[in-house]
Formats: structure tokens, C-alpha cells, sequence
């Protein structure tokens, strides 16, 4: 899986995502983050990028045609490498549709990602228009630019990636895999602050264990997500774990 970011600030993203899990994903070249600046491309002799919008009022907009060139380098840059497809452009911003586990699924399945973050009060749209071929928020509120959301993305992408967990930090068992929550995890010590671990996971009966855990991701899920858990459709026996945890939690 290859990234293309096109930004203004390139050295924020090896500073997140050359580290840990994505770090060693990029090592391992199991996933290639490139950084394309945006301001390398500006024609103007002091590179500059952006300009008052057309029509007035507050703030600078990003122009068009150095996005535009940076988007071009790398088009250049897979024919040169005799690489015949296009790769799917996708523009940070808040009006997109809003990012969730099932559009990072989708998105894992591209083999190649544009990433455009955008900046000040927004983009020249004829640029938008011309390149971007899809628009994802990271949730309804706004940041200053399009550089976290679009490391958000890579980095929840990633981890989809064959290769970029190890087993046992596999994603199978995660919160929001099969649209669940996942349940309570515990490590040495036995004791703290006066809280024990639940006697079930001490017992070393997995078919236990593992109920109790699917009944804690329905619990939390019903009480935390209401608004996941209508999403579900559940079978008969998982209506009857969270039935059963939810008579005991009322005790
Ligand atoms: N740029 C600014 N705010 C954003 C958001 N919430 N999601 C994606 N890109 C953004």
C-alpha cells in the first residue's frame, strides 16, 4: 500500500508515523508513506501558496495550480516507474462523508492513495474539482488543516494491511470489528488499588473466558453505543448473554 501526501507540512508526518506499528510497517516496506510539499511547486519567487479569495472576506485560499503540479509529480513519478493506473485522490476536509471502520475497510482494498490536506480557509475548488475524486471528515468538527486527519486515516488504514499487525496485535478482536466494542482487558498485578481481575479470566477455562468477554463487548457496546448497537443484528444466544449480563449488572 503507498501513500501520496500533498502538504504544506511534511515534516510533521515522520515525526507520528515513524514510529511504533506504522514505523515498522514502513521498515518493513509493507507500506510506503510519501510526502510530497505542496510549497515546493509554487511558482512564485518567494513560494508563496495561497491568496485572497475572489469576492472578498476573511482569510487566504490555497491555489490551485501548485496542488495541482504536486498532484501531477506523482503521476509523473508512476510513469516513470511504468505504473499504468490512477490512484484514487481523497481531499481531508470537513465536508466529506464522515470516516468510520467500514469506509477504512474500503479504502484498505486501494493499492495506491492520493492525500490532499488542505489548509487556511480552504482550497481554490477548481483544483478540487479537477483531481479529487473523494472527500472524507474525520468527524463533525474542525481542525486547522487537513494533516492530522489525513495521518488518522493512513494510520487506520494501516493496520488493515496484511502484514502491519503481528498476531498478536491482530485486529480480529477489536473494538468496532463486527461493530462491537471491545471488552475489558487486564495485565499484572492481580490487585490494584483494591480492584481485582474478574475471577473468570484467572480460571484458564477458555470457553469461559471467552463468553464472558463476548457478554462484556454486547454490555458495553448496549450501554456505551446505542447508537452501534441498533446497528446489529443480533442471534438468539447473543441476545441471551447481554440479557443475562445486563439482569446481573442491575443486582
Ligand atoms: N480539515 C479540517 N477539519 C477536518 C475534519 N474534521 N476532517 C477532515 N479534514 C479536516
Amino acid at each position: 500500500m503507498k501513500f501520496d501526501v500533498l502538504t504544506l507540512f511534511p515534516e510533521i508526518f515522520d515525526a507520528v508515523l515513524g514510529e511504533s506499528i506504522i514505523g515498522r510497517a514502513r521498515k518493513n516496506n509493507i507500506i510506503q508513506i510519501n510526502t510530497i510539499n505542496i510549497r515546493d511547486f509554487s511558482l512564485n519567487k518567494h513560494r508563496k501558496v495561497d491568496d485572497y479569495p475572489y469576492g472578498g472576506g476573511g482569510g487566504m485560499v490555497m491555489m490551485a495550480q501548485p496542488i495541482y503540479d504536486a498532484y501531477l509529480s506523482v503521476l509523473e513519478r508512476l510513469n516513470y516507474e511504468r505504473l499504468y493506473y490512477k490512484p484514487r485522490v481523497i481531499y481531508l476536509s470537513p465536508q466529506g462523508r464522515v470516516l468510520n471502520q467500514q469506509i477504512v475497510k474500503e479504502l484498505s482494498k486501494e493499492q495506491h492513495l492520493i492525500l490532499l490536506c488542505g489548509h487556511y480557509e480552504g482550497v481554490d475548488e477548481r483544483v478540487i474539482e479537477e483531481i479529487v475524486d473523494d472527500e472524507i471528515s474525520i468527524g463533525d468538527y474542525v481542525l486547522t488543516g487537513g494533516e492530522l486527519p489525513a495521518m488518522v486515516l493512513i494510520d487506520s488504514i494501516s493496520r488493515l494491511i496484511p502484514g502491519v499487525l503481528s498476531n498478536e496485535e491482530s485486529y480480529s478482536q477489536e473494538s468496532h470489528y463486527e461493530g462491537l466494542l471491545e471488552y475489558p482487558q487486564y495485565t499484572r498485578p492481580y490487585e490494584f488499588c483494591k480492584r481485582k481481575v474478574p475471577d473468570v479470566l484467572m480460571s484458564g477455562h477458555h470457553e469461559n473466558i471467552n463468553r464472558w468477554r463476548r457478554q462484556q463487548s454486547l454490555k458495553r457496546t448496549y450501554l456505551k453505543r446505542p447508537d452501534l448497537f441498533n446497528k446489529l443484528s443480533l442471534d438468539e444466544t447473543d441476545r441471551k448473554l447481554l440479557e443475562e449480563v445486563l439482569e446481573e449488572t442491575e443486582k
